[in-house]
């Protein structure tokens, strides 16, 4: 059953990386408007909880423990998503690591982060589109960041990342315009989700602090960080009808970061 208010209503959403942070506020928000939302969360303790809240708030929603860099647990992903919900309409690729390191990263730690955030986006598409196209159509949203723009220090692993969703999403969204598909992407600054926050208390700052600091809230023209729920909004606009000539774009979500 899917529901039949709502700005997605009847359409199948399925979030990567679903249980915390962006994920969960945009699975949450896609719920509150009509849709029905697969959680694909690798951690399935958190997968499963935002699946409850969604569920206990009156929405649709299934959690299906996932990790994007398994071809095998995609194709799962995805056969378990069509048989409860009958099909998929968006994708979210959301799902990421956070594997921080300069030119001493060792060859592990560029499998992981290569597996995860590039691999897994492109597995994720592979075997997504095909139930798009028996729906007609649809639309991918990928997560990529301020740093997939810009130099950061000791980034050089998280941003080839990120810089080569930028070039996915153009890519993607070429070849799947004839299927009536559209690819786009976010570009978020820096979100007080679990990451920022771990970072920040390192250095022993809590939210109002490091929204004063340079490092953090200060560097945006909009002089604090991101809640979740901000980029949420973004992805939902353009995986709506509102957004219905926008593809291949990578829509900074910064607070004017990139532009100052
Ligand atoms: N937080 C920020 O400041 C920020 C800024 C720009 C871009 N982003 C991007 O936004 C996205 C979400 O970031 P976040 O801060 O909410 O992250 P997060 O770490 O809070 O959440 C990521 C989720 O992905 C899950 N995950 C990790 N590996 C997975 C895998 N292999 N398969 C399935 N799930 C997996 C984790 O279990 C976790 O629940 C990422 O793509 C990130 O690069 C974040």
């Amino acid at each position: 059953m899917v529901a039949s208010r709502g700005r997605f209503a009847g359409k199948v959403v399925v979030v990567t990386g679903g249980g915390q942070g962006i994920g969960r506020a945009t699975a949450q928000r896609f719920a509150e408007e009509g849709a029905a939302v697969v959680v694909a969360d690798r951690d399935a303790a958190l997968g499963q909880g935002v699946a409850a809240e969604i569920q206990q708030a009156g929405g649709q929603a299934r959690a299906v423990t996932t990790d994007v860099a398994d071809e095998a647990s995609i194709q799962a992903l995805v056969a378990q998503t069509v048989a409860a919900f009958g099909g998929i309409d968006i994708l979210i690729s959301n799902a990421a690591v956070f594997v921080l390191r300069g030119i001493e990263a060792t060859v592990d730690e560029w499998r992981q982060i290569l597996d995860v955030n590039v691999i897994g986006v492109a597995l994720a598409a592979k075997h997504v589109v095909p139930e798009m196209r028996k729906r007609g159509g649809g639309a991918i949203v990928n997560l990529g960041s301020i740093s997939s723009f810009i130099a950061q220090p000791q980034f050089v692993t998280y941003n080839a990342t990120k810089g080569a969703i930028a070039q996915m999403t153009r890519c993607m969204a070429m070849d799947l315009a004839p299927d009536n598909i559209r690819v786009n992407a976010v570009c978020p600054g820096t979100v007080w989700t679990q990451i920022v926050e771990s970072r920040a208390r390192e250095r022993g700052l809590d939210r109002a602090a490091a929204d004063r600091d340079p490092d953090f809230g200060r560097s945006h023209m909009i002089e604090r960080c991101a809640d979740p729920v901000e980029i949420a909004n973004a992805i939902l606009f353009l995986a709506s009808d509102e957004a219905s000539f926008i593809t291949a774009e990578n829509l900074m979500v910064d607070g004017g970061y990139v532009a100052r």
